[in-house]
């Protein structure tokens, strides 16, 4: 089994298609769409696969939608834990309009979780063996309690793994409070986390230290698009910054990053390589369109770049 495993409560399929125009009322001409499966830690696991790792996802799933949602992951030879549910999996729609090139993204509400259902989800973490990394991402659809990812934090240090949380409002809270490896907030996510309306990029490394220094978490890893990232531990910080490049879509950049400082961490790169390698994914994943992850080979010389810069 693979040490990288990525854990996500509210998958969905990302169901992607265009008009030529966006208009009311009329009836709209739709390009065949293109199904993805996403959320995530979905996402995250597609993505380090991509960049030619291997994570194991842990799912729950539901329903005829559930059972496309499992295919399309098999289909991209993903390994699955998957906890079957009563409810359907929930499914994304993403329309281009080509008229002004925009695009809308409409996500349907979580499908809701039993108590026991979030609790296999939660067995299936403590039973997998020899994990170096556990990644958890994304949102909490209804029946999921907020302390979920500190929960998880408590069973990855009983398996000493390292937890890596990148999600947002009250569940960052909890899992900040309990104490993670790493968190990966952007500017927005740290700013509620602090308890403050806004943050300056300038107040970064103090709020970070902040949190670092009430005890709970080792790394942060602050996101902040076109600027790059910023990396906070008791010892170190650092900005990295990716050269300007051509942007199609920033769907993905947050879980391309994740899974590019993971992919490095996990082949003993150190925090400073690891956190470049991230941002190159991240700005990777802003050159395609619609929802496509990082490109190894854009992370790859996106991340010379950003080392050269750096060195
Ligand atoms: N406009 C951009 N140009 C270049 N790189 C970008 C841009 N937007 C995002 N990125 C890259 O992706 C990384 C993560 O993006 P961002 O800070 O927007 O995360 P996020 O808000 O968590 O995103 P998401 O909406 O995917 O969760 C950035 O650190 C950067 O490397
Ligand atoms: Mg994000």
């Amino acid at each position: 089994m693979s040490s990288i495993i990525t854990i996500t409560f509210s998958p969905c399929i990302d169901k992607s298609t265009a008009v030529a125009a966006l208009v009311p009322e009329k009836k709209l001409v739709c390009a065949t769409p293109k199904l993805e499966p996403g959320g995530g830690g979905i996402n995250i696991a597609r993505a380090i696969k991509k960049l030619g790792g291997a994570a194991t996802a842990i799912f729950p799933s539901g329903g005829y939608t559930g059972k496309y949602f499992n295919h399309l992951l098999e289909k991209e030879n993903i390994p699955a834990v998957i906890i079957e549910t009563a409810n359907e999996t929930r499914e994304n729609i993403i329309v281009v309009d080509e008229a002004t090139n925009n695009q809308y993204r409409f996500g349907m509400p979580g499908t809701g979780l039993t108590a026991a259902e979030w609790k296999k989800c939660l067995l299936a973490v403590e039973e997998m063996s020899d994990v170096e990394f556990i990644i958890a991402s994304g949102s909490l659809p209804p029946g999921v309690p907020d302390t979920i990812y500190a929960l998880l934090a408590k069973i990855a240090k009983s398996k000493n793994a390292k937890f890596i949380v990148d999600t947002s409002g009250e569940a960052l809270k909890h899992a900040a409070a309990e104490g993670v490896y790493m968190l990966k907030p952007n500017l927005g996510e740290l700013s509620s986390l602090a308890g403050k309306k806004e943050i300056q990029p300038g107040e970064v490394k103090t709020i970070a230290r902040e949190i670092i220094a009430k005890g709970n978490c080792e790394v942060i890893v602050v996101s902040m698009g076109a600027d790059g990232a910023m990396l906070v531990t008791a010892e170190i910080a650092g900005i990295f910054k990716p050269p300007a490049v051509e942007r199609k879509s920033t769907v993905g950049a947050g879980d391309s990053m994740v899974a590019g400082i993971v992919f490095y961490l996990a082949q003993g790169k150190d925090l400073t390589q690891s956190v470049q390698y991230g941002v190159a994914c991240g700005t990777a994943a802003t050159l395609n369109a619609g929802t496509e992850l990082c490109k190894k080979e854009d992370a790859d010389r996106l991340y010379s770049l950003i080392q050269s810069a750096h060195s």
